[in-house]
């Protein structure tokens, strides 16, 4: 069977279980009116922005989120909660952190306090937030965003907020927030990373309570085209030993407009972060991955979640009780090429577990038009697909259903860019905001390359030279994909060709 698989094209029709154990074939939901994601984390409803504290603790992973239970709009912030055991599937549960005296809940990060450094307790979860007070917001003193901490000691299902909050008060900056937190074991102490309007300060505490400030990052570095916000300072072990990257979102003046997220590689030294990088580097090229922050307690693995929106639109899309949802979960990594030390980001090995290949074929050849629909008529847009070309040549991947929707992604030689279209795939014209063609520069030189993409009824994330350039979209279309054309004008060879079902 395994041999099968690998030499022919063969589709693999989906079976389930029935109730009284007999396979029957499971039914598709083609209809995407609601436009809820599948397999990626939506809250039930309200809105939703920011992944926030994002820790893994006995077994399970705990992904916060910055919430408005009430309404689908961003509105008075609270953390929303859910968890999971396979970084795939995850249950919402109740909200974790409401408003209080101090102002709202933004965003922020979490720890498990395994020496119990704050005094809460062992293996304590210690949440580390911004305090957002909208009625000091009114006064224009810049005094409004204050750092606070919350315990829980029943694994994030009930929150005790400090009692000497704030543990750092405002020093007169508008935009002071998002603190993210991790152990910086050589020097014994806590690390905080706050965006501080268009910087990045470090803050550093014995005991999660009492802050005192490191260093400044920033100043003459990096892209400054709006507010920094949603900072990560992340370890890597590399071959050629230890190196640091420190993500800093940005609001609006990503490289298609609006919100996105750069990276710097540099190093750390437990006090000030160091970069000789001088070009700006972005995670993720797509319109729709904002505010991504690592995993605490995950070893040596660094996993990100992002918010898959962009503050152009976002308010705007048109989900109606419900608003947002976010990426795949996806694994960090570090590799040198001709640029220097780059980010690459695939989605979680998790990921593999839960999907049921329906196609895969060693080679296929691709001449002017290959219509590849048979094996993805009947998935439903939750796919996982890929493929290598030998030779990367101007190439479309053609996405498209009954009600003429289209949605176009593939690789630009001339321009060297890979790029996404979905001025045609479904509705666009509740925001004038709305990017419809973004794109991303190829960054290695390698002549063949590798795609991965995934659909989840109506986002693509797009992989390409192993992660090295990411695309993360939106769309809105209310009936699955069933065609998938390939075009090209040149005569290429499809690799590896591989389409899975997700789960
Ligand atoms: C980023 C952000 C954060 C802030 C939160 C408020 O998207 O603006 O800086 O803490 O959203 O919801």
């Amino acid at each position: 069977m395994i041999k099968r698989l690998a030499l022919i094209l063969l589709v693999v029709p989906l079976f389930t279980y029935g109730q009284k154990g007999k396979k029957v074939l499971k039914q598709q939901n083609n209809n995407l009116e609601n436009y809820r994601p599948a397999y990626h984390f939506s809250p039930k409803s309200g809105w939703m922005n920011d992944p926030n504290g994002l820790v893994y603790l006995d077994g399970e992973y705990h992904l916060f989120f910055q919430h408005n239970p009430d309404q689908p709009v961003w509105g008075p912030m609270h953390w929303g909660h859910a968890i999971s055991t396979d970084l795939i599937h995850w249950k919402e549960l109740p909200i974790a952190l409401f408003p209080d005296s101090l102002g709202t809940i933004f965003s922020g990060s979490a720890v498990v306090d395994k020496g119990n450094t704050a005094g809460f307790g062992k293996d304590a979860l210690v949440a580390i937030y911004t305090n957002h007070s909208h009625e000091i917001e009114k006064k224009k003193t810049g005094l409004h965003q204050t750092q606070s901490i919350a315990y829980s000691l029943d694994k994030g299902k009930t929150w005790i907020k400090y009692k000497g909050n704030p543990v750092i008060a405002n020093p007169g900056v508008w935009d002071f927030r998002d603190p993210k937190v991790s152990w910086h074991k050589e020097t014994g102490q806590w690390i905080m990373a706050l965006a501080t309007k268009q910087s990045i300060t470090f803050y550093g505490s014995k005991d999660l309570k009492a802050w005192g400030k490191l260093s400044e990052f920033g100043k003459g570095i990096g892209a400054h085209g709006g507010v920094w916000e949603c900072p990560d300072l992340i370890r890597f072990n590399t071959k050629e030993g230890e190196k640091w990257v420190l993500l800093v979102s940005i609001n609006p003046g990503g490289p298609n407009t609006g919100s996105a997220t750069q990276y710097f590689v540099g190093s750390f030294d437990g006090h000030t972060f160091t970069t000789d990088q001088k070009d700006i580097r972005w995670m993720d090229y797509g319109p729709d991955n904002y505010a991504g922050v690592t995993f605490s307690n995950t070893g040596e693995r660094n996993l990100l979640i992002g918010w898959m929106s962009n503050w152009e639109y976002a308010n705007q899309v048109p989900s109606e009780t419900w608003r947002s949802g976010n990426t795949i979960v996806r694994e960090l990594g570090l590799v040198k090429n001709e640029t220097g030390w780059m980010l690459t980001s695939t989605p979680v090995a998790e990921l593999d577990k839960t999907s049921k290949s329906v196609l895969k074929s060693k080679n296929i050849p691709v001449n002017k038009t290959t219509d590849l629909s048979k094996a993805f008529a009947q998935l439903g847009n939750t796919v996982d697909a890929s493929f290598t070309l030998d030779n990367l040549v101007d190439f479309k991947v053609e996405l498209s259903n009954e009600d003429g929707d289209r949605l176009i992604f593939g690789f630009d030689k001339k321009k060297n860019e890979y790029f996404i279209d979905r001025s045609k795939a479904g509705e666009t014209n509740f925001s004038d905001k709305f990017i419809t063609n973004p794109v991303a520069p190829r960054t290695v030189k390698a002549v063949g390359s590798d795609l991965r993409f995934l659909l989840d009824r109506n986002s693509i994330e797009l992989f390409a030279d192993n992660g090295m350039t990411v695309m993360s979209a939106l769309f809105f279309i209310k009936k699955a994909f069933t065609q998938l054309v390939i075009r090209t004008n040149e005569h290429v060879v499809l690799k590896d060709f591989s389409v899975k079902k997700v789960n």
